[in-house]
């Protein structure tokens, strides 16, 4: 299939950039004194990053005019989630090293893991009905409707860095306003549609001209 598509490659290998710094860094001892904050921070960051990168798709698709930007779609949220995965496993394996109890007590008394967590779940939801054939099984209109969970997971990820940062929240909020910014997009795109769907109401008869 790639073979047809080099972009796609290109895609694939932007999307793994980030990893492959990190390791860069890991391997020239650059992971700064406290290696399991920077890696949580980084892989945190790029899994917010590339849910965003995933819901600027339907926009520049239609502004730039460019429909075939679709078939980037289904890969970047696809990193997302490997990013959130990594994200996790940082925390699971590095921080907590399989602690059930602790991560457990975390989930349920820490307020920005347990959104963290919610955030993930949805993730995980999205990327295992990814494929064409949960498309076909669940039907297009209900796969849409559950894939609109991407938006609540923006807004938990928001939400999670936000309540985990101690004192400055200027980054979380830059991103709460992208965040802003693509869901007010898709209500407006959708108010501009129902509006172009309605029917055209009967034209009255022509008021006669005077003479
Ligand atoms: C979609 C899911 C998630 C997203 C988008 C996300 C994103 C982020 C971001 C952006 C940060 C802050 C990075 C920074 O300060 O530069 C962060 C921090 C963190 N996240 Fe997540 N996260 C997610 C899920 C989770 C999950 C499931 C856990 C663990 C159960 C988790 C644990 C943490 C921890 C421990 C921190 C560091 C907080 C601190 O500095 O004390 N995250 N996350």
């Amino acid at each position: 299939m790639w073979k047809r598509r080099p972009s796609k490659i290109v895609v694939f290998l932007l999307g793994l950039a980030p990893l492959f710094w990190l390791g860069w860094r890991a391997y020239n001892g650059r992971l700064t004194a406290n290696p399991i904050e920077f890696i949580t921070h980084y892989t945190g960051d790029w899994t917010l990053r590339f849910i965003v990168f995933s819901l600027c798709i339907t926009p520049l698709r239609k502004i730039l005019n460019r429909p075939k930007l679709i078939q980037y779609r289904r890969m970047v949220g696809l990193f997302a989630f490997f990013y959130a995965s990594l994200h996790f496993l940082t925390y699971l394996v590095i921080d907590k090293f399989f602690d059930w109890n602790e991560i457990l007590t975390d989930i349920g008394k820490r307020t920005y893991i347990t959104v963290g967590f919610a955030a993930l779940l949805m993730l995980t939801a999205l990327a295992v009905t990814s494929t064409a054939g949960w498309i076909r099984r669940l039907g297009g209109k209900r796969w849409q409707r559950l894939h609109q969970l991407v938006y609540v997971a923006i807004v938990a990820g928001v939400i999670h860095y936000y309540w985990s940062v101690k004192s400055d929240v200027r980054d979380p909020i830059f991103y709460g306003f992208l965040a802003a910014l693509l869901l007010g997009y898709r209500v407006w795109a959708a108010r501009a549609g129902r509006r172009k769907t309605l029917p055209v109401p009967a034209r009255k008869a022509p008021e006669p001209v005077s003479r």
